[in-house]
């Protein structure tokens, strides 16, 4: 499959319509992906991208339909993570000599995945690539996400080509943001940054801000994964300052683990004293154990404040609560309010240890959660429910 977007450029990329994990099991894909690759046909003939290893021998022999290999004068490799980068390793079997142009670190990525002395041309920010009526100017994004991510910027057609950002997880053969359904749009729009990220809020800001101090006309960017923004472009860019921004909506997530719901009924007596205090904000509760981590960061990301709750199992907590502290840690929300709670039969460290690790996530800890022997009666619910109204006051 090609899809033309313009006169000079080509979607050449691949749908894949499967996918159900990503990052090996990091991150869900409910639905599917694409790996984006394009083709400009120009005086000069450049290939931005490629797409996953599994999909390599589909996409040269598609690419074959589209042109003679031969005729490609210059590959960009935006970024040399493998869902853009997998297929190079066959292309430059077919075209060994092709100029790749990548910026210091992808070269030394690229060299470091695949052990192969191509003709690499390191570029920086600034640097251009005329290639007939259009010229091709490059900017790095380092750090969004990977020390070698670039875009690349195409005057003739005003595209800007943003590799992984502004991406979604969502396979769609409409191509574009228009097309498609808008919640479903957002929804993974919303998750990619929430889950990729949220790390380097900071630069995204900066980037964006450097990006747009350079007024260039903007008709489209087109991302590596999912559909081409070409509907007011801007809408996205817009949305990524709201996000970089410690974004917060009037939500709290309660997440917890429960071996015999009493937890869970912990939990719910304490969104029943947050909503009593403010009935406009949204509470949403999750079970970690069965519940898409992914899914849950979203939410966590989107709240104002969090709850993890845990029943003590062998001294610690339990599986999942464990997990997305972990992963909390390393998104490093901000500005975000967070308590712990949760029952025991015994040794009773499962409140202690998640506070120890909301404080590592540099969450505004507020402490004192419940923390209940066996299963909770009238008065120990009641505690919760009393928790629950002194946590919103703090809100
Ligand atoms: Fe889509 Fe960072 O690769």
């Amino acid at each position: 499959m090609s899809f033309k977007i313009t006169d000079k450029v080509t979607w050449v990329g691949k749908i894949d319509w499967e996918l159900r994990r990503f990052h090996g099991d990091e991150y869900s894909t409910d639905r599917g992906s694409s790996y984006n690759s394009y083709l400009i046909k120009d005086e000069k003939t450049v290939l931005i991208d490629t797409v996953w290893e599994p999909f390599a021998k589909e996409f040269v022999d598609n690419l074959k339909k589209e042109i003679d290999l031969n005729e490609i004068d210059y590959i960009i490799a935006q970024h040399s993570e493998i869902d853009h980068s997998g297929a190079l390793p066959l292309l430059m079997k077919e075209i060994p000599d092709t100029p790749i142009y990548c910026t210091s670190n992808g070269a030394k990525i690229l060299k470091a995945h695949f052990h192969e002395d191509w003709n690499f041309i390191e570029v920086k920010t600034g640097d251009t690539l005329n290639i007939g009526e259009s010229t091709l100017t490059f900017v790095e994004a380092r750090m969004l996400h990977w020390p070698d991510s670039m875009m690349t910027y195409m005057d003739s057609d005003a595209i800007l080509f943003s590799n992984d950002a502004f991406g979604q997880h969502y396979a769609s053969d409409l191509m574009y943001n228009d097309l498609v359904d808008q919640c479903e749009l957002y929804e993974e729009a919303i998750k990619y940054y929430a889950n990729i990220l949220t790390p380097f809020s900071p630069l995204v800001t900066n980037k964006i801000k450097e990006v747009l101090s350079l007024e260039l006309p903007l008709n489209m960017i087109a991302t590596s994964h999912g559909v081409i923004w070409r509907d007011n472009p801007a809408q996205i860019v817009e949305k990524y300052l709201e996000w970089a921004n410690a974004y917060q909506e009037n939500q709290v997530t309660i997440v917890y683990n429960t071996m015999w719901n009493a937890t869970r009924r912990m939990a719910e007596a304490i969104a029943e004293g947050i909503k009593s205090v403010d009935g406009t904000v949204t509470v949403k509760l999750f079970n970690a154990a069965n519940t898409d981590k992914n899914d849950i960061i979203t939410e966590l990301f989107r709240s104002k404040a969090l709850l993890f709750g845990s029943s003590t199992v062998n001294k610690g907590i339990m599986n999942a609560t464990g997990g997305l502290l972990e992963m909390i840690k390393g998104i490093g929300f901000k500005n975000k309010k967070a308590a712990a709670f949760g029952s025991y039969g015994w040794s009773g460290e499962s409140v202690g240890i998640i506070e120890e690790k909301l404080k590592d996530a540099k969450l505004d800890l507020i402490e004192g959660g419940p923390k209940i022997l066996w299963n909770p009666d009238k008065d120990a619910l009641e505690q919760c429910v009393e928790f629950g109204k002194e946590f919103a006051q703090k809100l």
